[in-house]
């Protein structure tokens, strides 16, 4: 099983992936990581665990359309088989959606189908909500809409800022993605 993650950013969960495929906890080798922001983090975590990274953006394809075609045909050319999203802020469109269908996970910070979408996490404080949580599913055409496959509750406490329960919900990704993909990737 040959696995690319896509991230925009931070990288914190690609990370936690790393590390966890190359201790063998996760069958199947991370092969490559793509992403969208060429001055990302995520492509100097990528460096350290030695993975081979791809970055482009949809202006330097000249438009969505010869992007995705650029995406699809490096996935092809690395015989990729299975797609992790780890903080990947772009929707993927048809062309991929049709050759890896139930074969792209994401991870979404907020207990789905509540707070889809961007700042799931501020939002969930700003409405006094008492606990929110995290989300594994997979991807269909819509925004973080796809069949859940994995959540856990984070409590939101009363003195929380956004800063402490953004620590608590990652924590709680960190856990829940490395186990969840290992489950996932097991069975196939
Ligand atoms: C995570 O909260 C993830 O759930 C969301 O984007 C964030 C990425 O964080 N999709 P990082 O780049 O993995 O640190």
């Amino acid at each position: 099983m040959r696995v690319a993650i896509f991230a925009s950013g931070n990288g914190s969960n690609f990370e936690v992936l790393a590390q966890a495929f190359q201790a063998k906890k996760i069958a199947g080798n991370l092969v490559l990581l793509f992403c969208d922001h060429p001055d990302a983090y995520v492509i100097e975590r990528a460096k350290k665990y030695k993975i081979k990274t791809v970055s482009f953006t949809v202006k330097e394809c000249g438009g969505k359309g010869l992007y995705e075609k650029k995406i699809a045909q490096l996935l092809e050319q690395e015989n990729i088989d299975f797609i992790a999203l780890a903080g990947y802020m772009r929707v993927i469109g048809p062309l991929i959606l049709s050759k890896y269908e139930g074969k792209i996970v994401n991870i979404h910070p907020a207990y789905l189908p509540e707070y889809p979408g961007l700042h799931s996490i501020e939002r969930a404080l700003a409405d006094g909500k008492q606990k929110t949580g995290v989300t594994i599913h997979y991807i269909d055409s819509g925004v973080d809409s796809g069949p859940i496959i994995a959540q856990e509750h984070v409590a939101i406490l009363a003195d929380d800022t956004l800063e402490t329960l953004e620590q608590r919900v990652h924590a709680c990704e960190h856990r829940m993605y490395p186990r969840v993909l290992a489950q996932i990737l097991e069975k196939r």
